[in-house]
């Protein structure tokens, strides 16, 4: 089992969407995919339609009362389409941020809460973070041995990447564990000099770790979480099913730039 957060401090860049039709397109190649929602703001339920499609489904609760009150994970892990999982928020999630007691511990919940869970048949566990650098994105980080960090083609991007690099760094020293970066270019506009000038920046910077391919700009993956739908259900002929599906085999077979 692959356990991969899809982290980066800075908002808006494509961990949301990255996380649900990257999934999808994993489980509809037959791997078993659990998705796991760490952001307080439960986008992944909308984009899934998760309220409409479960009547055992409860709002409120989620890996918030798994991480607070010892709720067991499995029971609230819901199957969302064939193949795939989804771990919603959960009302409270944003009160892990202000846990004050359990010290070092208090970084280790979500790990702790995978492993007592069932997850031998899952072969990805993916799990998207919130913009931030607090303890929810600490408990990520400890509970994951790769990490996919969505990059936009602008400048202040490869600023952002290099803070999240000195996190990284200073965890793996403390932890005195090694996570493994991937990265992924999002909104990629193919014909623009600056997104280009990234790409070249960041295959420089990390190589071998870029995953092959870029994520264009696609209107329609901007549309579909209002529909509740992945890609390959809102337009499946779209570049954005296209990338994901290629995104995904990159991952599974480490292809890089
Ligand atoms: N390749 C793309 N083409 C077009 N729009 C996109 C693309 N990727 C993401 N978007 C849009 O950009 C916005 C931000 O994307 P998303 O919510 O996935 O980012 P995020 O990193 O999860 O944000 P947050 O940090 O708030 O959680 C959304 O409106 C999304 O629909
Ligand atoms: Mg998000």
């Amino acid at each position: 089992m692959r356990i991969i957060a899809i982290i980066n401090q800075k908002g808006g860049v494509g961990k949301t969407t990255t996380s649900v039709n990257l999934a999808h397109a994993l489980a509809r190649s037959n791997y078993h995919v659990t998705l796991l929602d760490l952001d307080p703001q439960g986008h992944l339920s909308t984009s899934l339609a998760m309220d409409n499609r479960d009547e055992n489904f409860n709002m409120a609760t989620g890996i918030g009362s798994v991480l607070l009150e010892n709720e067991a994970i499995n029971k609230v892990s819901y199957k969302v389409r064939d193949n795939l999982h989804l771990i919603p928020a959960g009302d409270h999630l944003n009160d892990v941020e202000h846990i004050q007691q359990g010290g070092a511990t208090r970084g280790r919940l979500l790990k702790q809460a995978l492993q007592q869970g069932e997850f031998d048949d899952q072969d990805f566990v993916l799990i998207d973070c919130p913009p931030a650098s607090g303890l929810l994105a600490v408990n990520a980080l400890f509970a994951s041995d790769e990490i996919l960090v969505p990059v936009v083609g602008d400048y202040l991007a490869l600023c952002g990447v290099s803070q999240l690099m000195q996190t990284l760094k200073s965890f793996e020293s403390m932890t005195r564990r090694k996570i493994a970066p991937w990265f992924t270019l999002t909104r990629f506009h193919p014909r623009g000099r600056l997104a280009r000038d990234v790409l070249k920046k960041l295959t420089g910077y990390f190589p071998g770790r870029v995953l092959a391919t870029a994520i264009r700009e696609t209107v329609a993956l901007a549309e579909s979480p209002a529909q509740g739908k992945t890609i390959f259900e809102y337009s499946p002929h779209s570049h954005g099913a296209e990338d994901y599906t290629m995104l995904a085999e990159d991952l599974i077979h480490g292809r890089v730039w």
